[in-house]
């Protein structure tokens, strides 16, 4: 991916942040996840008083997209921090999301983990979820 995209993905990123739902642990998440044909879905994470109904950033962003009818994504920005500090370390996706997005990214799926714009790792879901479970797997042989 070129600089330039990468940037404005980790834009939509920080944008989609400021509405993360997170009275109780103040972790605010935002992810912008991109089709291949340029489209932007974004996501923050959403806190619930019972703990588990809590969705992350990139679900959301996933479910929201996968449910407009999207099944094939080239790449996901996430960015994410305690309310009202800067980052100190990336947010790389939990292991529930890994293995949400690898229904629809498959390994390839190019992650950007950024503390900024300028501050940031790319990698891929294989290298976040190593010989991950997939439609693959369930396939007749
Ligand atoms: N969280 C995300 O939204 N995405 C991640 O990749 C890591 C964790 C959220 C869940 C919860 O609302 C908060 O961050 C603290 O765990």
């Amino acid at each position: 991916m070129e600089k330039e995209q990468i940037q404005a993905l980790i834009r939509d990123a920080f944008a989609a942040k400021q509405f993360a739902y997170t009275p109780y642990s103040h972790f605010n998440v935002g992810a912008a996840l991109l089709t291949p044909d340029g489209k932007v879905y974004t996501g923050c994470n959403i806190e619930n008083a019972g703990y588990t109904a809590t969705n992350c950033a990139e679900r959301t962003a996933l479910f929201k997209a996968v449910s407009e009818g999207e099944r094939t994504f080239t790449a996901i920005a996430i960015v994410g921090s305690l309310q009202g500090q800067t980052n100190t370390l990336v947010t790389g996706p939990c292991g529930v999301c890994r293995q949400a997005l690898y229904e629809f990214g498959g390994p390839g799926l190019t992650v950007i983990m950024a503390k900024s714009v300028d501050d940031y790792i790319v990698t891929t879901l294989g290298e976040l979820l190593p010989y991950g479970f997939g439609p693959a797997n369930l396939e007749k042989s």
